[in-house]
């Protein structure tokens, strides 16, 4: 390694010096169980710590241990989780809460391989459980910290390569604290957050700024590369907002695999040939009175994209299991799928 030891004590020393003054106040870091920590370290797997507050909040106040997250009815969990996005982490969660009832007693395992075991718990949750609650020296890699650590060690090859994420790793285990894995961990990764952030680095106030290679060759713009993307395809969408006659909506349960697996939307068609009236008559038996088209969205996920047509009708439709009226008052009972929301909302404007 072409760090020497010096600079990886004195930007080890920056960092902490930097959380010991600016460190956050949030709610997860208050009476910090393995449980919570486990909670918070899923929703900000992928959100931003601000956008996942309030859901934390919630979601412990209804679930405040593995034995009710356990028990807890899959829908009630999902529509905690709405809005949130990538919903498989709420069902991965609450998995990981029954495997934890059934094979630990109902408290999280401090064991690192039992731990990992978890259902949707990954190298990253891992190391930040592991090292917050259970003291274990493991660094927990996640996109803020490998941005800080690309720009500091001025890394050229893009993200995602095999030999850069490779490096990466080995940097945050040279970097890594003798003791206080788990400090250290939010450390980096709260410095990543607000100091060395994606699009707006704070380089003028940054107590890294001497060591940063980015930086230095001002490059810090720049890195960290991203990997060349292949575009994700486009699917064209229509969506029926449909009322009755009481003004109730006429919602459908999407499958229990797949993209948005498990809650509920309004009727959507996917590549339709010909009149999405017809598709939604076939696949639904609904029967429209007149309709409109009120707009468009896109709605952007890991590996497609929807270019979504709204349309807004008037009609009848038998129930089903998986589909039925709902009104107002109950749909804000429902996990409703991002998209729907959108759809509704736009209908109703
Ligand atoms: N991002 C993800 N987990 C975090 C934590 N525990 N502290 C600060 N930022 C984080």
């Amino acid at each position: 390694m072409d760090v020497s030891a010096d600079d990886l004590s004195a930007i080890r020393a920056a960092i902490l010096t930097h959380y010991a003054q600016h460190r956050r106040d949030l709610c997860f870091r208050e009476e910090r169980t393995p449980y919570r920590a486990l909670v918070a370290e899923v929703m900000l797997q992928q959100t931003r710590v601000e956008a996942a507050l309030p859901y934390f909040e919630r979601f412990v106040a209804c679930f405040p241990d593995p034995a009710s997250l356990a028990a807890a009815d899959e829908q009630e969990v999902l529509r905690l989780w709405q809005g949130l996005g990538y919903y498989r982490r709420a069902r991965n969660l609450r998995a990981a809460a029954i495997e934890v009832m059934r094979a630990h007693g109902g408290v999280i395992p401090g064991d690192p391989v039992a731990l990992r075991r978890l259902p949707g718990v990954g190298p990253y949750i891992a190391a930040a459980v592991g090292s917050i609650c259970f003291g274990h020296r493991v660094a927990s890699v996640d996109a803020n910290v490998r941005r800080v650590l690309a720009r500091v060690f001025g890394i050229l090859s893009p993200l995602g390569k095999p030999a850069t994420e490779r490096r990466l790793r080995e940097l945050a285990e040279a970097l890594l604290p003798p003791e206080g894995a788990g400090q250290w961990n939010e450390a980096l990764m709260e410095f990543g957050a607000t100091v060395c952030r994606p699009v707006d680095p704070g380089c003028d106030d940054c107590s890294l700024a001497p060591y940063c290679r980015a930086r230095a060759q001002g490059l810090e713009r720049r890195i960290p590369l991203r990997p060349s993307k292949t575009p994700k395809p486009v699917e064209a969408i229509v969506s029926l907002v449909v009322a009755d006659r009481k003004d109730r909506l006429f919602l459908v349960r999407r499958p229990d695999t797949g993209l948005l697996a498990g809650l509920w939307e309004v009727p959507t068609f996917a590549d339709v040939q010909g009149d999405p009236m017809c598709a939604a008559e076939a696949r639904y038996g609904i029967r429209l009175t007149w309709q409109k088209h009120v707009g468009q969205f896109t709605a952007v996920f890991s590996h497609r994209v929807w270019s979504v047509q709204v349309v807004r009708g008037q009609g009848t439709a038998p129930d089903r299991t998986d589909a039925g009226w709902f009104s107002e008052e109950q749909i804000r009972m429902l996990p409703l799928s991002g998209p729907a929301v959108r759809a509704i909302t736009l209908a109703a404007g």
